[in-house]
């Protein structure tokens, strides 16, 4: 698909947070992702990417670093009107880009929609592989015991375009 001549994503801001957790929060209601509190969409702003399509916030996603080594894809979500023109695609590609500059050797996402992150160069992971997450937040999350969100990760190392 060409890039959208409209489309940018850039670090989020401050002011950017209430459109971040209106995007998340839409999304977490129809139960295809997990909810961000808008506190915590604050203290993680630095995190945060927001993408616009002709000026509009559009879609957002953030990059985590959970170790020397390893950062997580978290809150990608693009708006109704604005899917399938590239944002979703977009926002994972600075995040990597973000992930590479740090040194980041591999990104991974826990998520309902493997099939979309593949499209981005990832493969369907062990969630076991990221112990970090799992032992640190997973546990603390009402779905633990009944998760159906798939690990997908991918490597940034030489070889890996
Ligand atoms: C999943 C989501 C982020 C995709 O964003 P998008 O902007 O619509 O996707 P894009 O237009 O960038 O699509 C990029 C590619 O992925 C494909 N794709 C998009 N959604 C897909 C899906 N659910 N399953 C498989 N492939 C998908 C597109 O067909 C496109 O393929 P191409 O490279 O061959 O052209 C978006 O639909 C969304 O926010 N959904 C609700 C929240 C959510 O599920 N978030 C992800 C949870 S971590």
């Amino acid at each position: 698909m060409p890039p959208d001549p409209g489309l940018s994503v850039a670090a989020a801001r401050p002011a950017d947070a209430e459109a971040i957790f209106a995007l998340v929060d839409r999304w977490a209601r129809a139960g295809e992702m997990l909810e961000r509190p808008l506190a915590e969409i604050h203290e993680a702003i630095r995190d945060f990417k927001v993408a616009r399509l002709d000026g509009a916030i559009a879609g957002c996603g953030s990059l985590r670093v959970l170790g020397a080594d390893l950062a997580e894809i978290r809150s990608l979500a693009v708006g109704e009107a604005s899917q399938g023109r590239g944002v979703g695609a977009a926002i994972v590609a600075a995040c990597v880009a973000d992930a590479r500059e740090l040194g980041i050797e591999r990104v991974f996402a826990l998520t309902y929609k493997p099939g979309f992150f593949e499209r981005q160069g990832f493969a369907v992971a062990n969630v076991m592989d990221f112990p970090q997450k799992v032992w640190r937040e997973c546990v603390r999350c009402p779905f633990f015991s009944d998760c159906r969100e798939i690990a997908v990760a991918r490597d940034l190392r030489a070889g890996d375009a």
